[in-house]
């Protein structure tokens, strides 16, 4: 039984065009045995011999569409922990939702490519801490189905809690920690709206309304700059106006060029819209 089907740098090519157009994850020419890999896996896992006819058969037949759900849970990488990069999501939340909620609004909060919710769950024990979970509309979506399942069972493994920092004080009021999982509780599981959006998706992007905050880390790095920008300028056009973006600590929009503007609060970056 074969485990590896053959790669061209031709197929590589139409491969990796497709899915930088579906997905928007970018890989260099580098890269082309480690998708020759993975896609092997998925091809065989359907009934393919060749690569050229699984591409045919995601590009061209409408029962392909599944199969391209499957393709995108085993290409995007899920890394994500709870508490990562936390001291962002307290300035998030201290500095930018707590004084819309003092001042009687109904801040909206969107963790967008939030892979198996880890990060929405943080940023909802932050509010939950504070009393403002309830005061608040919190989004949370990814592009990959199994992530997303996993997102909305709350269970997770150890690894879950595999942060550099011992976790916070307050961890142990919202997650029961056992030595083989960790479970959400379900006062955070119902704040959470929890949606399926691919961030490339213009549409889909504005269908979730504005947003004071949206919290979009350690995705862009996997996207070509070109996707990048218009994943940003969505992204962008989904803030109200006042609103912000956050991403990862590692990530920087100004290489970019953004019309958002760059602001610090306690140490931490963020991108506000300051026009409509
Ligand atoms: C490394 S995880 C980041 C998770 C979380 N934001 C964090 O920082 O811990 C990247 C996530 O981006 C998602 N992703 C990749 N391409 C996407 C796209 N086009 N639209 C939406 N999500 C995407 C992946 O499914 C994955 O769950």
């Amino acid at each position: 039984m074969t485990s590896r089907l053959p790669i061209s740098p031709q197929v590589f090519a139409i491969f990796s065009a497709l899915i930088a157009e579906k997905i928007g994850i970018h890989y260099d020419a580098g890269d082309r045995e480690l998708l020759g890999d993975k896609l092997s896996v998925r091809a065989l896992d359907a009934g393919f011999d060749s690569l050229l006819d699984y591409y045919y058969f995601l590009r061209y037949d409408p029962a392909g569409v599944a199969e391209l759900d499957a393709l995108i849970d085993a290409l995007v990488v899920g890394e994500t922990y709870f508490f990562r990069e936390l001291a962002q999501l307290e300035v998030a939340v201290s500095e930018l939702v707590a004084p819309r909620v003092a001042a009687g609004g109904r801040p909206r909060i969107w963790s967008a490519a939030c892979s198996s919710g880890e990060e929405p769950f943080t940023i909802a024990m932050l509010l939950a801490e504070r009393g403002l979970l309830d005061k608040v509309d919190l989004v949370a979506s990814d592009i990959s189905p199994r992530a997303l399942s996993r997102a909305r069972a709350g269970v997770f493994g150890p690894r879950s809690l595999r942060s550099n920092a011992p976790p916070p004080p307050f961890a142990s009021r919202w997650l029961d920690v056992a030595p083989d999982r960790v479970v959400v509780r379900p006062e955070l599981h119902a704040a959470i709206d929890w949606r399926r959006i691919n961030l490339l998706d213009a549409p889909g992007v504005s269908s979730l309304g504005r947003f004071d905050v949206i919290v979009c880390r350690n995705v862009l790095i996997y996207f070509h700059d070109n996707t990048a920008r218009w994943v940003v300028s969505n992204l962008a056009g989904a803030l109200a106006a006042g609103g912000s973006l956050l991403v990862g600590v590692s990530e920087s929009l100004l290489r970019l060029g953004t019309a958002l503007s760059c602001e610090e609060r306690g140490g931490v970056f963020f991108y506000r819209k300051t026009a409509q």
